[in-house]
Parts: C-alpha cells; sequence; structure tokens
C-alpha cells in the first residue's frame, strides 16, 4: 500500500483477467476527463478477450492503483511492439491514465517508477511514448524521471476544432547505473 497526498490509500500491483470489469469502468470515466490521450468518450468499450490477453503476456506490463474499495483510480503499462526480434526487440511502449480525482496526489510519480522498475526487469532497453506538447504537467512528471524529448511530430490529433502535435519521448534504461 502507498499512501497518497489526498492521504488515501493505494495498491499498485500487476493487472489480472478478473480486473477486466475495473479496467472497463476506469476508462469510461477517464475517456470523459482529459483529451491528452487517445481514449474519447463514447468510445467503444475494450474487449474481454484481447484485454486479458495483453495483461497476461509476459511481454508487457499493465499496472493498476487500487483502493482499498477495489476501485481503478491509475494505471501505465509498456508492451513491446517487437518482444522476438533480434535488434529492436528491447523497445517498449508506454502509456498512463489517472482520474482526475487523483491528479497531483504523487501516484504518476509512483506508478512511473514502478513500470521502470518492471522494465528493466524484463530487459527493456528502450522504453518510449508519445505526449501532447501542451500536457505541461505529464512533460514535467517525464522529465523529472529522466526521459528526454526526442522530436516533435506534427498534427496528430484533430481535437475541439484543432490540431494537436506531440513529443517523442524516451529513456534508456541501460543508462543509468
Ligand atoms: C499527467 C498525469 C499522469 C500526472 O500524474 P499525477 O499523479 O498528477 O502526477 P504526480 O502527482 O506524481 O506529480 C508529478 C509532477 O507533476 C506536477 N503536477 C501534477 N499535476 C499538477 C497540477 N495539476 N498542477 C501543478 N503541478 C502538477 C507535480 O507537482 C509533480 O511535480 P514535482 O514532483 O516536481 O512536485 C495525470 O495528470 C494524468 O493522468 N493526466 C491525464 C492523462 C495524461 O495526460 N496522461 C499522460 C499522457 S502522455
Amino acid at each position: 500500500m502507498i499512501k497518497l497526498k489526498n492521504n488515501s490509500e493505494a495498491d499498485i500491483r500487476r493487472l489480472r483477467g478478473s480486473d477486466f470489469e475495473a479496467v472497463r469502468d476506469f476508462l469510461r470515466l477517464f475517456s470523459t476527463e482529459t483529451i491528452f490521450t487517445n481514449q474519447y468518450p463514447g468510445q467503444p468499450d475494450i474487449e474481454r478477450d484481447k484485454s486479458v490477453a495483453a495483461y497476461e503476456n509476459k511481454d508487457n506490463l499493465f499496472l493498476g492503483a487500487f483502493l482499498p474499495d477495489g476501485r481503478l483510480i491509475g494505471m501505465t503499462s509498456f508492451q513491446k511492439p517487437k518482444p522476438n526480434h533480434p535488434w529492436s526487440g528491447g523497445n517498449a511502449g508506454f502509456g498512463l491514465c489517472i482520474l482526475k480525482e487523483f491528479y497531483h496526489c504523487g501516484l504518476g510519480t509512483e506508478l512511473m517508477r514502478q513500470l521502470e522498475a518492471g522494465a528493466r526487469e524484463k530487459g527493456v532497453h528502450r522504453l518510449f511514448g508519445t505526449v501532447r506538447t501542451e500536457n505541461y504537467h505529464a512533460i514535467h512528471l517525464y522529465l523529472k524521471c529522466g526521459f528526454t524529448i526526442e522530436g516533435i511530430t506534427k498534427e496528430t490529433a484533430f481535437i475541439n476544432g484543432r490540431w494537436h502535435d506531440e513529443y517523442y519521448i524516451s529513456k534508456l534504461l541501460k543508462e543509468e547505473k
């Protein structure tokens, strides 16, 4: 259990197949709270079989933060796009989502810490992601966690009548002692 800055307690652990409903309910709410990920209001629910297979795939790591009553309040994950490739098998893409009620409570920092530890255990060399250029809190968090902005990709999303750009970010895990 970790104690958050709003005094809530959360248990961070790997997602299991039996968490499917908790993840579905989390995403239904999360998708209405922010435009900073690709989850959008009214999107179709996740599919059980695909989701469970992704949680149980040994090349991936899906972590969830749960309140004592079982509610999922934050998630992070990485997946290796080409886990068996001899050259690029060490790349893994990550994402991070927290419910608005729990922003700014230290949860993002803790989820990133545990995600990176899990990535090191699974031999990830390069942890990469994208972040919208106006997502200042996420950019601050990723830079604090040692990520580097590698470049910018233009007009990747059209939201509320205008185009949004993204940064490519990454952290090379072998560089840290
Ligand atoms: C971005 C996000 C992951 C940050 O998570 P979080 O749990 O709020 O982060 P933390 O509480 O660990 O704070 C991380 C840093 O950001 C700062 N921060 C976070 N929210 C802030 C806010 N609303 N105002 C000012 N600073 C804020 C914190 O001060 C902290 O910096 P510090 O350690 O130097 O003090 C979370 O807001 C979120 O899920 N947003 C919506 C989805 C999203 O943007 N995901 C990332 C997509 S790339």
